[in-house]
């Protein structure tokens, strides 16, 4: 077992005990239908709560790497608080070297800080931005040409840090996004599905990862 990172801010875990990765390969890229949803788009635009380690960039830029097709451009787009430095990242995020690619792990690591944009081998881009300060705020001023294709919704647990997880929130996301718009989450806390719910999104229960029985994953309906 991997010792998962804790934030001792909000006493609770980046990511689960049992296996980090595979969680966030269940909850944000199988629970928003990935990959399977980029396929086609020449921009696919994913929008994050929380980048913490970059678990989940990480993840999906592997992902977009085995399967997009030339000509496919993924934008990132994640909100963080407390930017983590490179070296607690390295040292999280230093088990899964070989499933993220190490080479990726490396390029990512000595770009944070940035905006980061990495040429693909077709000569298209994964960038990723990361916008810093309180979601709550920085997300109601975020103006973007391009609406949202999914959602990671991730952050502490609702219980833990309910400042984010907030009707502000919700309505801004809805903002961002276009019918169609997918979205998935760890927690199927009331108050996160009644929110999503309110902002227009149809939400369902699905199976979680490891010991937690269910998730929630939805739809913007517009
Ligand atoms: C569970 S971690 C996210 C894990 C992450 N997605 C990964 O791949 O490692 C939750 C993150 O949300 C951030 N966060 C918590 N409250 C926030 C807020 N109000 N605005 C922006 N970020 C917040 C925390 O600093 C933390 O990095």
């Amino acid at each position: 077992m991997h010792l998962p990172l804790r934030s001792p801010l909000f006493d609770d875990v980046y990511f689960c005990a049992e296996s980090g990765l595979e969680e966030t390969r269940h909850v944000f890229l199988k629970g928003n239908g990935l990959p399977e949803m980029w396929r086609g788009a020449t921009h696919f635009t994913i929008f994050e709560t929380g980048f913490g380690t970059g678990l989940n960039f990480l993840a999906t830029w592997a992902l977009f790497e085995s399967t997009a097709a030339p000509g496919q451009n993924l934008d990132f787009i994640s909100f963080e608080k407390y930017p983590l430095d490179p070296e607690t990242i390295r040292k999280a995020l230093g088990h899964w070297a070989g499933d993220l690619g190490a080479l990726r792990l490396e390029l990512f690591l000595n770009a944070k800080g940035r905006d980061f944009d990495a040429p693909r081998p077709d000569g298209n881009t994964v960038r990723l931005r990361i916008i810093e300060g309180d979601i709550n705020d920085t997300l109601p001023l975020f103006q973007t040409e391009r609406s949202a294709d999914v959602w990671f919704l991730d952050g502490f647990s609702p219980a833990k840090n309910p400042q984010m997880w907030t009707p502000r929130l919700y309505e801004n996301m809805a903002r961002l996004s276009r019918p169609g718009t997918r979205v998935a989450t760890f927690t199927v806390a009331g108050a996160v599905r009644e929110g999503l719910t309110q902002a227009g999104f149809r939400v369902e229960k699905a199976p979680g990862f490891g010991r937690k029985r269910h998730m929630t994953q939805g739809v913007f309906k517009g």
